[in-house]
């Protein structure tokens, strides 16, 4: 049976969970592939709201085993954290999730030192992460200094190995940003908290994934972040440390190509970004701050204001290029109601010239070529049924599916699962 990937077309933020959430009811198995509790995915359920940081959002349904897989970055604590905020919420989080073997852990100093960085960077060198130590927990892993969860199994080399790090880690941290030194006990303590309770849930997933696939299960792989924040494709320097698309699925999962099947983006109809780095068509001064009220633009994981803009044809067709999207979903349609007319970014200038791609350098200096359309003006909050939307919001529709040349399965009118709209298989 296939695989499915659902991956963020943009900077993060596009209402991935909420597919997900809709995707998983026909789903066995969901995996997290990527990234860390950098991540906020939020999910409504008849009006509850339930946010989700390192678990996949498919934890909320009972038949339906999650796992987080080896491209994952782990802070033990914290995921005990969510856990028990989970379990609080009556769902089973322990007895239907598993956790790869070769996930890293994210400890201690990884996010001293991520803040340590971005409170000492400039305007001109701040990335604007979420401080939740990914890039350095990343880096460890590729410098083959890091701690895996399965490292744990074996506690007495895992002690060993984490006597070294610590060693070495409070060297740097004193040295290099003057930060106090770690205890290497305490942090053993905290790593045998989490082993002690989830010692029976790490496994080797990805042979867990593909045995299951061969059964004739269903895998939904659930992508955190976006293409625009890929450490490859995004925006470099100002991306995360891992890569959301759709390579860093199979990497991060460990699932065989053959057995993907759909790859869908997701896309708001306009676009938001956190952190710094560029965004050609965002909205400043009282036209931004319109959009952020109306989408409810606030990070999920760190509350920040979201930055807001316009919809960007070239950013989708970059993503559906890298991805090899043939799906998109598109997103908070709802929030354009409000607009008399809405422009679209059909098309890029680059230092005076049209380009028809977006560019890995230069990109703060394009220049969007905008087209308008007419809005709706009327509340389509919750409709679902492609039919019933305003004649302008259909049109509107029709033309973004032809720019991007991908056909639309799913679009989103509002934040409830029941706000949805299917278009085709
Ligand atoms: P980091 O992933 O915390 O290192 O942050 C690097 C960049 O990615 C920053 O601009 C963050 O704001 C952004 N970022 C990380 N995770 C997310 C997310 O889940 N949604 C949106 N932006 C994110």
């Amino acid at each position: 049976m296939p695989a499915n990937l659902v991956v963020g077309a943009q900077w993060g933020d596009e209402g991935k969970a909420k597919v997900i959430d809709v995707l998983s009811k026909d789903t066995d198995i969901i995996v997290r592939y990527q990234g860390g509790a950098n991540a906020g995915h939020t999910v409504v359920v008849k009006g509850k709201k339930y946010v989700f940081h390192l678990i996949p959002s498919g934890i909320i349904y009972d038949n339906k085993i999650c796992v987080i897989g080896n491209g994952v970055v782990l802070d033990p604590t914290y995921f005990l954290e969510e856990v028990a905020s989970i379990e609080k919420e009556g769902f089973d989080v322990r007895g239907k999730t598993f956790i790869s073997d070769s996930a890293h852990l994210l400890l201690p100093f990884h996010k001293m030192i991520d803040a340590s960085i971005e409170d000492g960077s400039d305007s001109e060198t701040k990335i604007g992460t979420t401080k939740k130590g990914i890039g350095i927990c990343y880096a460890d892993k590729m410098m083959r200094t890091g701690l895996r969860v399965g490292d744990l199994l074996f506690p007495e080399t895992a002690r060993n190995k984490l006597k070294t790090i610590i060693q070495n880690k409070n060297r740097e941290m004193d040295i290099l940003y003057g930060l106090p030194g770690l205890n290497e006990a305490e942090v053993w303590d905290q790593l045998m908290t989490f082993y002690d309770l989830w010692k029976n849930r790490i496994i080797n997933t990805s042979f867990y994934l593909n045995e299951e696939l061969k059964e004739g299960k269903r895998v939904l792989l659930e992508g955190a972040q976006g293409t625009g924040l890929d450490v490859d494709f995004g925006t470099y320097p100002y991306v995360t440390s891992s890569n959301p698309t759709t390579g860093g699925a199979l990497i991060g999962s460990g699932v065989g190509y053959h057995f993907l099947k759909k790859v869908i983006g997701i896309s708001k109809a306009y676009i938001t970004r956190v952190g710094e780095g560029p965004f050609p068509t965002e909205l400043f001064g009282d036209e931004g701050s319109r959009l952020r009220e109306l989408g409810g633009e606030y990070g999920a994981t760190t509350g920040r204001p979201r930055r807001c803009g316009w919809f960007d044809v070239e950013m989708l067709k970059h993503a559906i290029r890298v991805n090899g999207m043939n799906a998109v979903a598109l997103t908070k349609i709802d929030v354009l109601s409000d607009y008399e007319s809405i422009p679209v970014a059909i098309g890029y200038e680059l230092d005076g010239k049209k380009i028809n791609y977006f560019p890995s350098q230069g990109l703060e200096r394009v220049k969007p070529i905008y087209k308008e359309f007419p809005g709706w003006k009327s509340d389509i909050t919750g409709i679902n049924d492609f039919k019933k939307l305003p004649k302008n919001c259909q049109d509107y529709i029709n033309v973004l599916r032809e720019l991007i040349g991908v056909p639309v399965h799913m679009i989103s009118t509002g934040p409830d699962r029941d706000h949805t709209i299917i278009l085709a298989g």
